[in-house]
């Protein structure tokens, strides 16, 4: 294959090659490396042209709506496969044989409990605490319970601190929705699956125990897998930039956390929840469109839009799926809440403004609606998309240690003041 590179000509000095490198699928990269040499950077706020690493992981296609995760569809994954075994495929490369699939199980299972110090530190939360807040906190904790695999140069030390991360977040998260409601914490219960866990450690209480119907455990298990990486979205990049620094895998997933947390990313289910209650009721969507039709109004409606996805997000099609299965097996198709979001996701599917700027639902739309039919408040949705995503974050960073890398540390443009005298305080 012939070399390919891009010329660059700066007010009219001699010509700078860059080469350009192309991955399996999608766009071409122009490698702008040496060009600190040439004392010039590059400016793009927002990531919007730049691919800040190279990755086997996971595959965009947002003009066409594809996602693919090692090579393998979403939808399929969705319908063939479950979240832990999505976990294995996103973690080690390859989807597992009947045996290694059976045996990340028993790991997963056998990881699941905490250090009890745990439930005392969660104890000093403030009764009212956001589930985020918690998290953010207990799994940046993890690396003071964990010393013997923290050195993250050995393979070893890196998967146990995985397998660690995606056992003991559900555990974790479930805990936190027990302190946010001031219930006794209920232990993991490892006869069962992951998602049919997480629900029990959720609604069991020591005096009764939270029969799961099949299909609600379906719709979790998607709710997990369909979140379980996309690749180098906020978090994940703030994932990828902490670990470059060396940090151990506990705290960089804290960060990613963190970064989770806003309502422009992860934070957009809860928003969407809110949002409708906002909204209150059918005769009011029109007004709630205008307003975020509105250049002047900061108001957006939350659950639409995507910066990748500009055609259809393949999650939300699979996640519409199972929110229909749930309000149909929950009987909840006429409560008025999920109606006002079917009234609200037909209007704005129908309206110009949101056609002509492709903002279609996304998958946070749909699994805001199915985690508010399960029973889950809306403080903790966000807790169990960062609960599904841990896996992307550990095999992000896993990958980009495994691989040669150098700490990040982007370039600015500046606008601040030049060089100038400090004037003594009398004359300022
Ligand atoms: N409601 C109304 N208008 C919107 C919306 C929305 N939800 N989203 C985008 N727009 C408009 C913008 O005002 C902008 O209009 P303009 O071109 O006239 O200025 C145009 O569409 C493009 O929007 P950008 O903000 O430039 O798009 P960007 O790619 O930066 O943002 C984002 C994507 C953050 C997801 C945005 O669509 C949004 O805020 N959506 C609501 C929050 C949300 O649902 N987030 C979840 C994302 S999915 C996830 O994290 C799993």
């Amino acid at each position: 294959m012939t070399k390919r590179s891009a010329t660059l000509i700066i007010d009219g000095q001699p010509h700078i090659e860059l080469p350009m490198h192309s991955g399996t699928l999608g766009h071409d990269v122009i490698d702008i490396g040496s060009l600190g040499d040439h004392n010039v950077f590059t400016y793009d706020p927002g990531f919007s042209a730049t691919a800040a690493c190279q990755s086997d992981i996971t595959y965009i296609d947002g003009e066409k709506g594809v996602l693919l995760h090692r090579g393998y569809p979403i939808e399929v994954l969705a319908e063939k496969s479950d979240y832990l075994e999505t976990c294995y495929l996103l973690f080690e490369g390859y989807l597992p044989t009947a045996d290694q699939k059976a045996d990340f199980e028993k790991t997963i299972r056998y990881h699941t409990m905490v250090n009890r110090s745990m439930e005392q530190f969660i104890s000093g939360f403030r009764y009212d605490a956001h589930p985020m807040a918690m998290l953010c906190g207990l799994v940046g904790a993890m690396s003071s319970f964990y010393h013997d695999s923290l050195d993250i140069t050995n393979q070893q030390h890196r998967t146990i601190s995985a397998h660690r991360l995606i056992a003991k977040m559900p555990t974790m998260a479930a805990m936190c929705h027990k302190h946010f409601i001031g219930q006794p914490y209920i232990y993991p219960d490892n006869s069962l699956s992951y998602a049919e866990n997480f629900l029990h450690m959720m609604f069991s209480t020591p005096c009764e125990d939270y029969p799961v119907h099949p299909a609600l455990t379906r719709a979790m298990d998607r709710i997990f897998l369909l979140h379980a990486d996309h690749e180098q979205n906020a978090s994940t990049s703030t994932v990828r930039l902490a670990g470059s620094s060396g940090a151990n895998p506990f705290a960089c997933i804290a960060a990613g956390i963190a970064a989770l947390w806003g309502p422009a990313h992860g934070g957009a289910n809860e928003a969407v929840l809110n949002m409708l209650s906002e909204i209150g009721d059918e005769k009011n969507i029109p007004k709630f469109v205008l307003k975020a039709k509105d250049k002047n109004d900061p108001f957006r409606l939350m659950g639409f839009g995507h910066r990748v996805y500009k055609n259809h997000d393949p999650r939300a099609t699979v996640m519409r799926e199972s929110c229909n299965e749930v309000l149909t097996v929950l009987g909840l198709e006429n409560d008025p809440l999920f109606k006002l979001a079917k009234k609200l996701e037909q209007f704005a599917l129908e309206d110009d403004y949101f056609i002509s700027k492709k903002l279609y639902p996304n998958v946070d739309f749909y699994s805001g609606i199915i985690l508010k039919a399960l029973g889950i408040p809306v403080e903790m949705f966000t807790g169990i998309f960062a609960t599904g995503r841990t896996v992307g974050w550990v095999s992000h960073w896993n990958e980009m240690i495994t691989n040669a890398y150098r700490i990040g540390r982007p370039r600015q443009l500046y606008t601040g003041p030049a060089l100038r005298d400090f004037p003594p305080i009398e004359e300022r």
